[in-house]
């Protein structure tokens, strides 16, 4: 019998994996746990500090769990507002997870790693697998010690805990908050509301960016392959495409035309800066049949479709 606790399931990528786990395993088998619960979420869900080890466990007895996809993080720039309490909230939070996981023998744990351990001893392009990880903010230092823990569990403890390193995630169903790639969902919202754009980051800036659906076919694919495919066990490369502002402006022109976009680079240019380009993630495709599907018009296309649906409903109510 499965049960999963998603910690962040309110935050962008939890919203969109606690439905689709939920369609998956079965709405009952599935807790939902964020610091809050938006009022439409469908389901099982508790109020959840993850900081309280004590309150985790709680949750995880109650509900006999046996896994666990930890979400809940602060990332890239919200982080360097106050940098000690981003690596305390961060490293604690994940330290309760595994704990609790350890003394409960929960049988598989997702721990999400991020575009963001790499820093500026990186090859910017095809980035490769394990270089030198020397991350610029502390949510980078975070996900890269994290995933050095995770590693450690499952070395020293046997513990199942499998790991990708997101790139900017972009959907239309959730909105990010605080992080650098998030200029890359904004510029939808501001074309479907055919308002301007001021983007944070210059023109040119090249990121590697995914489409939701291939993140979570991704996230799925990999908690499900078998425990041996899972040759990695700090965390996968994983790519889905790579734009630049410029790129995705001019994808979105191709639908309205009258767009406008104002470039006004911000603190948030220097983290991008310091990331790479693309992404070569050939051994999630060897080890568990990672195959991304969208490029950045298909991704436009069904951004923009989708958008228009949620704004026209939202003026109906
Ligand atoms: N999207 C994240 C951020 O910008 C990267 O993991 O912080």
């Amino acid at each position: 019998m499965v049960k999963i606790l998603v910690t962040g399931s309110s935050g962008q990528l939890g919203t969109v994996l606690t439905k689709e786990l939920q369609k998956k395993y079965g709405i009952n088998n599935v807790i939902a746990s964020d610091l809050i619960i938006k009022p439409t979420f469908k389901g099982i869900s508790e109020i959840l500090d993850v900081t309280n080890i004590d309150a985790l466990e709680k949750v995880v007895l109650q509900y006999k769990i046996t896994q666990i996809y930890h979400l809940a993080a602060i990332l890239s720039a919200k982080g360097e507002i106050n940098p000690l309490r981003t690596w305390d909230i961060n490293m604690k939070t994940l330290f309760n997870v595994l704990e609790v996981s350890r003394l409960h023998n929960i049988k598989k744990i997702f721990h999400p790693s991020s575009i963001a351990v790499f820093g500026d001893e990186i090859e910017k392009i095809n980035t490769p697998q394990a270089p030198n990880l020397t991350p610029l903010t502390v949510y980078g230092m975070s996900k890269t010690a994290g995933e050095n823990w995770v590693n450690y569990y499952h070395k020293k403890y046997g513990m199942d805990i499998r790991s990708i390193r997101y790139p900017g995630v972009i959907g239309y169903q959730s909105l990010p908050g605080g992080g650098t790639t998030d200029y890359a969902v904004e510029i939808y919202h501001k074309a479907v509301k055919e308002e301007n754009f001021d983007c944070f980051l210059e023109a040119s800036t090249m990121l590697p960016m995914i489409f939701m659906d291939d993140v979570i076919s991704a996230t799925i694919q990999l908690m499900e392959a078998p425990s041996e495919n899972i040759k990695i066990r700090t965390s996968y490369n994983l790519a889905g495409m790579s734009f630049t502002p410029e790129q995705v402006y001019e994808s979105i022109k191709k639908i309205y035309p009258d767009f406008k976009i104002n470039y006004q680079p911000d603190f948030r240019q220097d983290i991008a800066n310091s990331w790479p380009d693309s992404i070569d993630d050939s051994a999630a495709k060897r080890h568990w049949g990672w195959k991304p599907r969208y490029d950045l018009d298909e991704m436009t296309n069904v951004m923009i479709e989708k958008l228009k649906e949620y704004y026209h409903l939202e003026i109906k109510i």
